[in-house]
Order: C-alpha cells, then sequence, then structure tokens
C-alpha cells in the first residue's frame, strides 16, 4: 500500500492506494487569502496541519492494514513561490499560482530576455514563480534581503515531513528558471528574476526516494519515523500519471480549482504564441504541452456558494434551461492564463432578460467552463490530433453534463474512470510504488478502464453561435478591465 498526498488549492487530499485502486481516501479544506484584488495566498504551515488531518484520516481508515504502508508520494499545486530563511522558516504567505500581481515583473522578464518562451517552456506569466520573486525583491526588500531558500507549495511540505530541500521535474518545470529541454535550473533565467541559484532546491525523477520521516512528522500523520517519502510531481504531472499519460499522446481534462488540457509530447515542443506551456514531465526524458485555464470548474463551486445550494442542484437545474435565451458567462474570476496571457480580465453575466432564471445562468456558468476547453484545443491546434480522445481527472468530472458539454465544444471524445476524482493523489502513490520497486516504471503508462465515454454531438449551430459570442464579449471587456 502507498499514500498520494495531493497538497491541492482547495484541499488536501490524501489516498491510500494498493496498485492502481484506491482503498481509502481523505481530504482536508484549505482557504485562499485574497486581501487585495489579484492576490492569491496561503499561509504554509496551514498545508502541513491539513495534510496531517487527510494523512490521520486514511490511516484511521486503513486500521491494522495501516503496516503496510511502505512509502508516501507528493503531489501539489505548481508554481507558488515559498520563500525561507536560513532555518527553513516562510517569511511570508506563499504567492500562489493564481496570483496576478507580479504583471509589471512580467514585461521586465521579456524585456531582459526576449528569447525566454522557447528555454523555459512558456511567455512569462504571474502565475509562475520567478516573477513573483522580481516582485518580492521590489516590493518587500528587507524581506527579500532574508531569502536563503525557495520552495514549490509540494516541496516546503515535503521539508516538513523529511526535512530536505528538494523537488522534482516537472515542479522545477513550473517556475520559469528551468532549461526545459536540459533539465536543469538556468543561470541566466534566475539572474533576470533576482533570483540566487543557490536557494533552490535540488531537481529529481518523481520516483525517487528522497527521505524519510521524521519522527514529529510521522507522530502528526500516525504512520511509522523513518517511512520513505517520494518526490512525487506538480498536481498536473501527477494527474497525468494517474491516468497513463506518460507516452506521446496520451492526453487529459482536469477539472479542480484550475482547468488544465494536457497531452504527452514526443520531445520538448514549445508552442508559445497561445500560451501552451511546454514542460518537462516528472520521469526522466519525458515531456508534456498544456493549457492551464485558471478558472476550471470553480466558477460552478462559486456560483453554487453565491446562490446557496449545492453544487449538484445547481447542475441539476441547467437541464432545464432554455439555451437559446440563456445569457453568455465569462468565467474569469481570476483572470486567465491559456490562452490569453490576461490577469486583469474578470467575470461577467452578458445578456440577462427579466426572464433570465436560475437554469439559464446556471447553463450559462456550464457552458462557460466548456468554452475554455474549446480555446484551449483550439490553441493546441493539429498537435492534439495525436490524442486518439481526452481522459478526464478532477472533481469536476462528477457531472457528466458538464463533461458532455465539454465533448461537444471541443469535438472530441472524453473518457471518465473510476477514480477520476482522485487523480493527483492516486499518480502520488503510483510514483512512489514505482520509487519502491514494487510496481515496474512501465505500469505508470497503464490507462485506466473508462466507465463513461462521452461522444461529441453533431454540430450544434446555437453553441458555435454562442461561442462566437463568448469570444466577442472576452475581445470586447478586455480593454475595460485593465
Ligand atoms: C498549472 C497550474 C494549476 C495549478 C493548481 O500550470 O497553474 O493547475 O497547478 O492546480
Amino acid at each position: 500500500i502507498f499514500l498520494g498526498l495531493d497538497l491541492g488549492s482547495s484541499a488536501v487530499k490524501a489516498v491510500a492506494a494498493r496498485n492502481h485502486s484506491v482503498i481509502a481516501q481523505a481530504s482536508a479544506e484549505l482557504s485562499i487569502q485574497s486581501c487585495r484584488p489579484g492576490w492569491s495566498e496561503q499561509c504554509p504551515d496551514d498545508w502541513i496541519n491539513a495534510a496531517a488531518v487527510a494523512c490521520r484520516a486514511v490511516v484511521d481508515e486503513l486500521g491494522s492494514e495501516v503496516s503496510l504502508v511502505a512509502g508516501v508520494g507528493l503531489s501539489g499545486q505548481m508554481h507558488g513561490a515559498t520563500v525561507l530563511d536560513a532555518h527553513g522558516q516562510p517569511l511570508r504567505p506563499c504567492i500562489l499560482w493564481n496570483d496576478s500581481r507580479s504583471a509589471p515583473e512580467c514585461r521586465v522578464l521579456e524585456e531582459r530576455l526576449p528569447g525566454l518562451a522557447m528555454r523555459a517552456g512558456v511567455p512569462p506569466m504571474p502565475g509562475f514563480t520567478a516573477p513573483k520573486l522580481l516582485w518580492i525583491a521590489r516590493h518587500e526588500p528587507e524581506l527579500y534581503a532574508r531569502i536563503r531558500h525557495i520552495l514549490l507549495p509540494k516541496d516546503y511540505l515535503g521539508l516538513w515531513l523529511h526535512g530536505e530541500l528538494v523537488t522534482d521535474r516537472s515542479d522545477a518545470a513550473g517556475t520559469l528558471w528551468l532549461d526545459e529541454a536540459r533539465g536543469d535550473w538556468d543561470r541566466e533565467l534566475c539572474e533576470i528574476s533576482a533570483t540566487d541559484p543557490a536557494w533552490l532546491p535540488s531537481i529529481h525523477p518523481g520516483t525517487a526516494r528522497v527521505g524519510g520521516l521524521r519522527s514529529e512528522a510521522a507522530k502528526a500523520c500516525g504512520l511509522p519515523a523513518g517511512l520513505s517519502v517520494f518526490a512525487g510531481g506538480g498536481d498536473a504531472a501527477t494527474g497525468a500519471v494517474s491516468i497513463g499519460a506518460t507516452r506521446p499522446g496520451r492526453g487529459f481534462v482536469s477539472l479542480g480549482t484550475s482547468g488544465q488540457l494536457f497531452l504527452c509530447t514526443d520531445g520538448y515542443r514549445p508552442n508559445p504564441a497561445r500560451m501552451v506551456h511546454a514542460f518537462a514531465h516528472t520521469l526522466p526524458d519525458t515531456h508534456y504541452q498544456m493549457a492551464c485555464m485558471l478558472n476550471g470548474a470553480r466558477p460552478l463551486a462559486w456560483y453554487a456558494e453565491i446562490l446557496g445550494c449545492p453544487v449538484a442542484e445547481l447542475v441539476a437545474s441547467a437541464a432545464e434551461a432554455d439555451r437559446a435565451r440563456a445569457p453568455i458567462f465569462l468565467p474569469y474570476l481570476t483572470g486567465e492564463r491559456s490562452p490569453h496571457a490576461d490577469p486583469y480580465i474578470r467575470g461577467a453575466f452578458f445578456g440577462l432578460e427579466d426572464a433570465t432564471r436560475r437554469a439559464e445562468t446556471a447553463y450559462a456558468v456550464m457552458e462557460a467552463i466548456a468554452f475554455t476547453f474549446a480555446d484551449a484545443a483550439e490553441s493546441f491546434g493539429e498537435s492534439l490530433d495525436a490524442a486518439p480522445h481526452l481522459l478526464a481527472v478532477g472533481g469536476g468530472t462528477r457531472s457528466e453534463a458538464l463533461l458532455q458539454l465539454i465533448a461537444d465544444c471541443t469535438g472530441r471524445r472524453i473518457g471518465r474512470s473510476d477514480g477520476a476524482e482522485a487523480g493527483p493523489a492516486l499518480g502520488a502513490a503510483l510514483l512512489a510504488a514505482v520509487g519502491a520497486g514494487a510496481m515496474d516504471q512501465t505500469e505508470l503508462a497503464r490507462s485506466p478502464d473508462v466507465t463513461l465515454w462521452l461522444e461529441p454531438g453533431e454540430e450544434d449551430a446555437l453553441i458555435a453561435d454562442r461561442l462566437t459570442r463568448y469570444r466577442a464579449l472576452y475581445d470586447a471587456l478586455a480593454p475595460l478591465s485593465q
């Protein structure tokens, strides 16, 4: 049995897996603090507390089988800047992947190194780690002077678990400090973003054993001290591992707090024009392309919170909508990365009328989530044809209606497997199993059994027209949002 811990944006999820099967799972919630517009932060110690709660709950569920646990793998939200002092203590809250304060610093990076995207896999955007360091250097100089280490979120949790300053290839890939083709830190990328390479952790494949559980952490998690901890990966990479996307042509859509359209590629294939990210995967010599949509399935949860009803009820009400009279919704609650690279755009309902009911607005929100995937598929262009179908992972896969809309809007066949919701946490457990020698690495390319296929429907003139208007609405509102 292997444990996978996924430090997400809304919760830490823990799973126990035997081979590819999840046998126990639990989660502990996290909240995001946004004390100024565009800011998005979390306190690193909250991650530790949530991880211990989730881990203990899984351990309790395992009962006497806990003695069979042979290792822990890590996964986490990517790109967050966790800056530490000489004693490994956080100097400030972590600046997260959907924080947009460093837009001006991105322009500085572009000017300092115009060819950056071809080396770092993607043009500078505020979510990535390097522009955040430049922001700290410019806005918090006293704190900046005390920085001695920088870690990605899951690696800060790792530091508490095993005491080592390490990361894996896929999380290193999301910093803008990695030479993606070479798979190592790049001195020039560090220099232009006020980052001393000595502050960065060592880079390992996701299957590497990076330490043993420290006794304090072991006690808090209810696990034996010394238990092996494996490097794991950023949540895009671990989500990929959970459904066998480790070989060229394997692809998936991820529906969590963020949305991802992911395709494993044959080598490093940068495509920066449409903000498609080209990153190192967590396994050696493996790369992928990804469109990352900052709002994922979150607008549904956001709207349900506002209306004070469960998401399932909202989704059910959307089935009653008069689609032709539904408003158009822009889902950009925290700006957008792919394809717009626009940290300033925000959400909107357009076309509300007196006859608009909850059903039409709920439909508009679901449709807008699907439209972000239509834009993502278009950004990939023909390269996406390498994937015969896309699997679906993440909490948003619970809604069959949403998956059907994504199939219709992207024109792609979508498959859902059991355990799709566990996604990244399961991937982390599988990486640990391979690292410990309990599973062969070729098993990571195993596709799961698909229990539900969603075929794209016939070309629908209404959807096509609404997609055109959705895109025009973005073009019209973008200048007003600056
Ligand atoms: C990927 C990205 C998000 C985060 C949070 O580039 O920013 O998917 O990893 O899940």
